[in-house]
């Protein structure tokens, strides 16, 4: 049975519009995925949105509309901004599928009935404004609930619980034993902390007079799910588990062929959602610790050091940036002006400098030259013999084979920053490559044909490798450098045309002829 490299993100709250917090996410992991394609794999990528809730539920009544009208809205633009980003992902996950209710509903069901889901009565201080009940967190510095919260009362309610803290040793045991759930490391440690600290069970329902958008419990019909075992189960539900079936050994191939998933996840929903309920709730449901998911954990686009808040105005809307620079150069600057689990300040200004620095005047720039050069000198058809002259060797504080195994080892660890970084250095050796040698001279000088067309040839395959090594990140642009090298025209516009294997040195033929020079990344006015 070949497995499936099967990749997840978080689905995203329907309650408003995408922002660019949202889009990086979703590249990050497309860009995982067309990786893993690039080395052969087979993927499975799964995204999706979290329709139900609370907020869902204000939302759509402050728009006066029925909140099934206001998510298939928001829903809607998602869809289309995935689109124009070139996030290709093979299945969708919308938490109101009915396929996904019914498994919610079977696995709960399950449950309840081996005795795992109880029922218990909480008295506390409810927000009336808020329609919540409030924690000692939710105090002020002077220890009351402020002005925020509205009325406040004193409130019984009864609820159903899932028993969350009988798994609190295992977890901890799995833990220990299972180093890389998580990723990267020191979020890891964070989780084993948040453990530890763990009590008490996990409240999973809402009495409908107060929230009715969402899964109807079946073992009660007074109640709806709220909110992780709709959530998260949508990582199973959607690739065909059969809730019904405790032990995994049955579940069908389906399934089976493409879990367990690594999942993408936002730092935000690692403690205690990814990181304790999840794990659990597939602990409770028969999955043994082989079978767990690995976490990837990302950190946040911030703006100025201050989180990016509806509230505060700042929100950075995707559309319009892809509208100005392109959707590529969205991508780039996402996947490199940020280190994987940490967290880093968004900056239109910055996103405009990389764009004319690595992409126009580097990969661009080469790329133009380049051809233009072949043309020019009546070198279009190309000889592949003489690219190790000492002449270029020389020259070679980088080498492509050094180049094809970092940029590797960077997509291998989630480090795309590094992978896009060793790129540009490629790129950047090829250009002082031009200007050291100068072709313009040595083309007046008959004695230096050879040296000449070995530095085309050196420039033309790099080029050819360095579409390969982005093409995770930056498809169009890949496609764009092939075509202008007529390269694999057959394949043009198809993700098979790049290989990760045919990044190696030598792969123009000799007597190829490129094609004539077209700007990849034109300049952007204003
Ligand atoms: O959390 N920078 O949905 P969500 C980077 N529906 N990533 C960000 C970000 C930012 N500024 N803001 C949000 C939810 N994210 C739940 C998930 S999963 C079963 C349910 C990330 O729309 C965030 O960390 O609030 C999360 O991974 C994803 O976007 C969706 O956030
Ligand atoms: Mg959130």
């Amino acid at each position: 049975m070949a497995k499936t490299f099967f990749i997840t993100t978080a689905i995203d709250y329907t309650n408003s519009a995408p922002h660019i917090g949202h889009a990086y996410e979703k590249i990050l992991a497309d860009v995982i995925a067309r990786y893993q394609r690039l080395k052969g794999e087979d993927v499975f990528f799964l995204t999706g949105v979290d329709q139900h809730g609370q907020k869902v539920q204000q939302s759509a009544e402050r728009e006066g509309v029925p909140p099934e009208q206001f998510v298939a809205g928001v829903t809607e633009q998602f869809i289309a901004l995935w689109d124009k980003l070139g996030v290709c992902y093979d299945a969708w996950a919308a938490t109101t599928d009915p396929l996904h209710k019914q498994c919610v509903q079977a696995m709960l069901q399950r449950l309840f009935d081996e005795g795992k889901i109880y029922k218990d009565k909480q008295v506390g201080f409810y927000s009336v404004r808020q329609e919540q009940f409030l924690t000692d967190k939710d105090r002020n510095e002077a220890g009351e609930f402020g002005p925020e919260w509205g009325e406040v009362e004193q409130r019984e309610e009864e609820n159903y619980y899932f028993k969350l803290n009988d798994h609190k040793e295992w977890l901890l045991q799995f833990l220990r034993a299972h180093p890389n759930f998580v990723s990267p490391p020191f979020r890891q440690t964070e989780l084993a902390n948040a453990v530890e600290k763990l009590t008490g069970d996990l409240c999973i329902s809402r009495p409908k007079s107060r929230l009715s958008w969402g899964i109807e419990l079946p073992f009660d019909r007074d109640y709806v799910n709220y909110v992780w075992f709709d959530a998260l189960s949508n990582y199973i539900s959607f690739i065909g588990y059969d809730p019904g079936l405790s032990s995994i050994n049955d579940q069908p191939s389906t399934f089976r062929d493409k879990w367990p998933a690594l999942q993408v996840i936002g730092k935000d929903i690692m403690v205690p959602a990814h990181g304790i309920y999840w794990p659990i709730m597939l602990h409770a449901l028969g999955f043994p610790d082989d079978q767990m998911p690995t976490l990837l954990v990302h950190g946040w686009w911030n703006i100025s050091g201050a989180k990016m808040s509806k509230s505060l105005g700042n929100v950075v809307d995707p559309d319009a940036l892809i509208e100005k620079y392109g959707a590529e150069a969205v991508r780039y600057y996402l996947m490199s002006d940020i280190a994987v689990g940490k967290d880093a300040d968004f900056s239109e200004e910055r996103l405009a400098g990389r764009y004319k620095s690595d992409l126009s005047d580097n990969i661009g720039n080469l790329l133009n030259r380049t051809l233009n050069m072949a043309h020019q000198f009546g070198l279009a058809k190309l000889s592949a013999a003489g690219s190790d002259r000492s002449e270029l060797s020389g020259l070679a504080e980088i080498e492509v084979p050094n180049v094809y195994v970092k940029c590797k080892a960077g997509f291998e660890c989630f480090r795309i920053d590094d992978a896009l970084g060793m790129a540009r250095a490629l790129s950047g050796h090829c250009n002082i490559v031009i200007d050291a040698l100068a072709p313009w001279k040595l083309r007046k000088q008959q004695t230096q044909i050879d040296l000449l067309k070995a530095i085309l040839y050196y420039l033309t395959e790099s080029l050819r490798i360095l579409a390969i090594l982005i093409s995770p990140v930056l498809p169009r642009a890949a496609h764009g450098i092939f075509d202008q090298l007529n390269w694999k025209m057959e394949l043009s516009g198809k993700e098979e045309r790049f290989r990760l294997e045919d990044a190696k040195w030598g792969g123009l033929p000799d007597g190829h002829v490129v094609g004539k020079p077209v700007p990849l990344f034109p300049r952007i006015e204003g």
